[in-house]
């Protein structure tokens, strides 16, 4: 059963401008170009795509980083609205984000305790010592010992240093959490333990993730629902078990069918996924996948195929894989 919706995105989209360059003129990058979807209390939703898919992009809209293009975003029934391109404060409290390089996300002259109480100086009535009891409550519930509180992030390893950036974006008690190829940087052991550390928190917190990884076999362990991106779009969107079993978007039947499967009886037919997505500067017209498309008929390049149910999952294909 699905909890309530704590998150909606209707139609969202984010637009880059380019610079005129000596190569010619400025144009438009559509690095989001309409996503809409429901993200339920306490689930983890992951996204997938390519690199250069808009995943990073949606994360930074989401976490009201940076305003949409257009479209609309609903975190508990509240529609956001970025005034002077600033979100109301309490419900940009509920989403925080955990990115991929563990190295680059802390800041090196800060101690832990100093970053983590930050969040709570900026927005709560909290004193000294309570903050401090807060830090060192959350080092605890990340599995890190009290006296890494004092330390500062190089002497930290990479996943003690992932630890460290989940701790300091549940210090406000978020509802959401977005994580951003949060253990892609990591070793595969390590990786398992970040992993096992998510789903204690998720279940201690309740908390609803949004889970972007390029790896399937990471995917597979972790969410209730997954959404396939391409080239700025969703693709396909439904439950995790449905997707994995069936793939009814070519393109998402070419990416998982490139990932190996732990059940050997279960392995499907290999499907290779040729060439590279296109460029952004020249998206073709109609589908954007028709160039590598194995299904590809003449109505694919003419017009684009919108999101429409089928079969209890939703994909953007006029001749899905049955
Ligand atoms: N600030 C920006 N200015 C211009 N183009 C951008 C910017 N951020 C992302 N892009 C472009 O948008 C597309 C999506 O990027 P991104 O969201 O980072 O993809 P992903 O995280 O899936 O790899 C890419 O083509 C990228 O080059
Ligand atoms: S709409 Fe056509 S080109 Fe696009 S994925 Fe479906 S079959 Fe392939
Ligand atoms: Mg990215």
């Amino acid at each position: 059963m699905s909890g309530e919706a704590i998150l909606r995105a209707y139609d969202l989209t984010r637009y880059y401008e380019t610079k005129k360059s000596m190569f010619g003129a400025g144009a438009t990058v559509k690095a989001l170009n309409g996503a809409s979807f429901d993200l339920h209390a306490g689930e983890t939703l992951a996204i997938v795509g390519e690199s250069g898919c808009g995943k990073s992009t949606l994360a930074r809209v989401l976490t009201m980083i940076e305003p949409p293009t257009s479209g609309r975003l609903e975190i508990e029934g509240h529609e956001i609205s970025m005034v002077g391109n600033k979100p109301p404060g309490e419900l940009r409290k509920q989403v925080q984000i955990v990115f991929q390089n563990p190295y680059g996300s802390l800041n090196p002259r800060k101690t832990i305790a100093t970053m983590l109480e930050e969040p709570l100086k900026l927005n709560t009535d909290l004193d000294q010592t309570q903050r401090r009891s807060a830090a060192e409550e959350m080092i605890a519930k990340v599995g890190l010992r009290p006296e890494h509180a004092d330390r500062y992030p190089h002497m930290f390893s990479g996943g003690q240093r992932q630890r460290i950036a989940v701790a300091r974006a549940l210090m406000l008690r978020p509802k959401i959490l977005i994580l951003d190829e949060p253990v892609s940087a990591l070793d595969l052991s390590i990786q398992a333990q970040i992993l096992n550390l998510l789903s204690d928190l998720q279940d201690e917190f309740g908390l609803a993730y949004i889970f972007i990884s390029h790896d399937l076999s990471v995917v597979r362990r972790i969410a209730k629902d997954i959404i396939v991106m391409y080239f700025g779009k969703p693709v396909e969107v439904g439950s995790s078990r449905q997707i994995f079993s069936q793939p009814k978007h070519p393109y998402t039947q070419a990416l998982f069918s490139a990932t190996p499967v732990a059940d050997p009886t279960r392995r499907k037919q290999h499907i290779r996924l040729s060439g590279e997505p296109p460029s952004p500067l020249a998206p073709p017209p109609g589908c954007a996948f028709a160039p590598r498309c194995p299904r590809v008929q003449d109505k694919c390049t003419q017009q684009a195929p919108a999101l429409e149910p089928v079969d209890g999952v939703e994909i953007a294909c006029f001749y899905p894989v049955s």
